[in-house]
């Protein structure tokens, strides 16, 4: 069976903060944050919006791209590193929320590798045939632990939420490959610290990183035998621009064959795959039958990485 994206939908919240207004809360500057990482401006959620929201929103978004009513989901995979609570989960929030009355429901941790983890396991789901659409978002509130004292993440992060149904499609299309690791070794250079802010050993962050993404996305290509050139676009976790040239450029493709939102959301963790991938397929720079590759990489350390050949 092949099984693929049926739909997708995101949610970027409309409070903009730039590099300028950053550099009033901490000593940065707007050409020091641009060239180290490439953000311009990120994105907050409004007062009273919580992960859960955007999470419905983006999910409203997919269902109705999928052409899919809530009563016909029968899993809900919810990717976040910053649920409303522990418990309950986010997903059985917009379980509720959104009316799917047959749908199992649960969150999964795999930071900003998260979202892959989640539509990896949707496909297995499906193609196992113990299910018939799972819907998988990736969302993530940052602004809720983000340490405004330590200018070295502050200035990366953002808030927002992706969304995709997955279900069964028609041949030759869908989700072609997909690799998936950890290295919980690492674990200690990305975390959520005791007083609940996010800290990070940038500099080995960004050494493992520019060495995985690059490979996972070789990797995915490899697996189905085709070549790099074969790739279409790539859709990476928006974390660094220099990052994600690295995995661009062992592509070998060109700068326009890469989602960026980057540049005006900064990093939004669970949810940078999602509404990039969204965003992309909505402006039209992805198209019937392109290769895409999706990878990711975050705290754990997690990594993910998936070839699609996209469309129904
Ligand atoms: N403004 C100005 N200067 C700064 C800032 C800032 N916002 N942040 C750090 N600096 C300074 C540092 O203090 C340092 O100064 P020093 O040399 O006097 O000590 C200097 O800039 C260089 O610091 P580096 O850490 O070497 O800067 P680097 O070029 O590595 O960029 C960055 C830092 C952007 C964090 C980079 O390491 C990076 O992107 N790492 C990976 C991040 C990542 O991928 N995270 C992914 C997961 S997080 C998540 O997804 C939720």
């Amino acid at each position: 069976m092949n099984v693929g994206i049926l739909g997708t939908g995101h949610y970027v919240p409309t409070k903009v903060m730039t590099n300028k207004d950053m550099e009033k809360i901490v000593d940065t500057t707007d050409e020091w944050i641009r060239t180290r990482t490439g953000i311009e401006e990120r994105r907050f959620a409004e007062d009273g919006i919580d992960t859960s929201d955007m999470s419905y929103h983006a999910a409203k978004e997919a269902l109705k791209e999928a052409n899919i009513s809530p009563e016909e989901i029968d899993l809900i995979l919810v990717a976040t590193v910053t649920p409303d609570t522990p418990f309950p989960s986010v997903a059985c929030t917009i379980q509720d929320r959104l009316g799917a009355t047959n749908a199992a429901a649960l969150d999964i941790g795999a930071a900003c590798a998260g979202f892959v983890y989640g539509l990896v396991t949707a496909t297995q789901f499906v193609k196992a045939g113990a299910y018939k659409h799972v819907l998988v978002v990736g969302a993530d509130k940052l602004s809720k632990i983000i340490d405004w004292e330590d200018r070295s993440t502050c200035v990366l992060l953002g808030d927002g939420a992706g969304a995709v149904v997955v279900g069964e499609v028609g041949e030759g299309k869908g989700v072609l490959s997909f690799e998936l690791g950890s290295k919980g070794s690492g674990g200690k250079d990305l975390l959520q610290n005791k007083e609940g802010f996010m800290e990070m050993n940038g500099r080995e962050v960004f050494k493992f990183a520019v060495r995985q993404m690059p490979e996972s996305t070789v990797n995915v290509v490899e697996k189905i035998a085709l070549a790099k050139e074969d790739v279409d676009y790539l859709v990476p976790h928006q974390a660094n621009i220099r990052i994600m040239d690295a995995a661009r450029e062992r592509l070998g493709i060109s700068s326009d064959k890469m989602a960026k939102t980057i540049t005006k959301y900064g990093n939004n963790s669970s949810a940078s795959i999602p509404m990039a991938l969204s965003e992309s397929v909505k402006n039209g720079n992805i198209k019937d039958n392109d290769l895409i590759v999706l990878v990711g990489f975050g705290g754990g350390l997690a990594w993910g990485a998936a070839a699609i050949r996209w469309g129904v």
